[in-house]
């Protein structure tokens, strides 16, 4: 740590608030700063190397340094630096992307509507089915249902959906309207004795007593990532997807999948909607789209939450919504090259192949006395933490023990993530088998230094 008067760890800790973090702390201890990205790998300021364990933030799918994205970048700016699709006006890269993404969807889509973050994306698709309800003269229907631990962004609609405490308290969300049902993790939250069905069985149940409770002609959408990313990984249990679908259907509720981590290869397919055979009307995507080179993010709609939509905006005379930066011809030039590499490389199947590997070394760890439960799908995986297996217990504050983990990680040359005691593993697609066990060896020495101060 540099603590000249100066230096970038002074400058950083005087004039940046950073995002995610404990303003307090920062102030003690400093940025990691990176400066260079190459392949899976990041390197800081002192030229220290980590594995990049999360893809900076669940995103970089083809790794930190790819020279078509950059050219494709570089080609798009000089052409055309910007350029928006408000009031009828379009550009190439944006209309072959919005092909693009409506030819790949892995449900029936008809449209896309571009944004720059998650965030954006589940707002808009929040205020798309606001829009739509009213335009079907429901306008009572206007409550949406998202999961405790489910993660859909922090703007403040999109915050509100999010159902992590962190997200809302001391910011006077969730606003109204927004809904929290049950968090399918079955290790943490089943009964004794309770079967993976019969747990996904009560989850249903709990949803449709929520609906009931609540006036089924008042909630028009449920939003669901496939598989819980910042939440800590949670892998829905067998049947969840199918049984709460099942409600929805009952109810005329419309399904949005945030595939914002879970899009472009991460769980094994091109889209989780896919790995979990989910039926959805809107999807919202971001993140890997781009592989984070640039900021983008769409909303995908079906064709007859389009149709509704369509005659409403003609009526008003617009349709009301659109950011300037949205639909970017830098960032569409960027995903058009991204996803051209996804399919070229199969990194979709090449996720799917060293994600069972990591998966099997992560399940190894499984029987180390830290060890709670090991999760995961594709190439998304995490492990949950204990002091106590049989009791499942924390060391002393839940999430002191995920922290030490990530930090002697971070130590030993790989930068990953803590949800509290979940220690997530998202790599960038491109790794190979050789670099996760280089990854595994590092995790295991870490979990062996933990357990030694855990034993004091
Ligand atoms: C599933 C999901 N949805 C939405 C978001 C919000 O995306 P952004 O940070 O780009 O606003 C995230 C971010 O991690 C996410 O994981």
């Amino acid at each position: 740590m540099d603590t000249q008067p100066n230096s970038p760890d002074a400058r950083d800790r005087k004039y940046h608030l950073h995002a995610y973090t404990d303003a307090r702390r920062h102030q003690e201890i400093g940025p990691l700063i990176i400066e260079k990205g190459d392949g899976i790998y990041v390197e800081d300021d002192t030229g220290k190397r980590y594995i990049e364990a999360m893809a900076g933030l669940w995103s970089v799918g083809v790794g930190f340094s790819e020279p078509r994205l950059v050219q494709a970048a570089t080609q798009q700016m000089s052409k055309l630096p910007f350029y928006h699709n408000f009031g009828h006006k379009g550009h190439s890269p944006l209309i072959d992307l919005a092909e693009k993404l409506v030819t790949i969807a892995p449900v029936p889509m008809s449209k896309a509507f571009f944004t720059n973050s998650g965030s954006e994306a589940n707002d808009t698709a929040m205020k798309m089915i606001w829009y739509r309800s009213n335009a079907l003269g429901q306008p009572q229907r206007k409550k949406l249902i998202s999961r405790i631990r489910g993660y859909h962004g922090v703007t403040i609609a999109s915050a509100s959906l999010t159902g992590l405490p962190n997200n809302h308290i001391s910011f006077d969300l969730p606003i109204a309207n927004v809904l929290h049902t049950s968090s399918p993790h079955y290790w943490r939250e089943a009964l004794p004795g309770e079967t993976e069905q019969d747990f996904s069985s009560r989850l249903a149940d709990d949803l449709e007593k929520l609906i009931i409770a609540e006036g089924p002609d008042t909630i028009a959408a449920f939003f669901g990532e496939p598989v819980m990313g910042a939440g800590g990984v949670i892998v829905p249990p067998a049947g969840y997807w199918q049984k709460i679908q099942a409600v929805l259907a009952k109810y005329d509720i419309l399904l949005v999948a945030d595939e914002v981590i879970c899009g472009f290869g991460r769980t094994g397919e091109m889209f989780g909607t896919t790995t979990y055979k989910m039926k959805a009307d809107t999807l919202s995507c971001a993140k890997a789209l781009t592989s984070a080179y640039f900021p983008l993010s769409a909303v995908l709609i079906n064709e007859p939450v389009y149709e509704v939509l369509v005659d409403q905006s003609k009526k008003i005379g617009t349709f009301g919504h659109g950011f300037t930066g949205g639909g970017h011809p830098v960032a569409a030039a960027v995903a058009l090259e991204n996803l051209k590499i996804i399919e070229e490389r199969g990194l979709v199947a090449h996720a799917r192949e060293v994600g069972a590997h990591m998966l099997k070394g992560l399940r190894e760890l499984g029987s180390h006395d830290l060890v709670g439960e090991v999760r995961g799908v594709g190439l998304i995986a995490a492990i949950e933490l204990v002091a106590d297996k049989p009791g499942k217990s924390p060391w002393g504050k839940a999430g002191a023990l995920g922290g030490l983990v990530a930090r002697l990680l971070q130590q030993n040359g790989v930068i990953t993530r803590n949800m509290g005691d979940a220690l997530a593993f998202c790599p960038p697609l491109i790794i190979t088998k050789a670099q996760i066990d280089t990854l595994l060896a590092a995790v295991k020495q870490s979990l062996d230094a933990a357990l030694k101060e855990v034993k004091g």
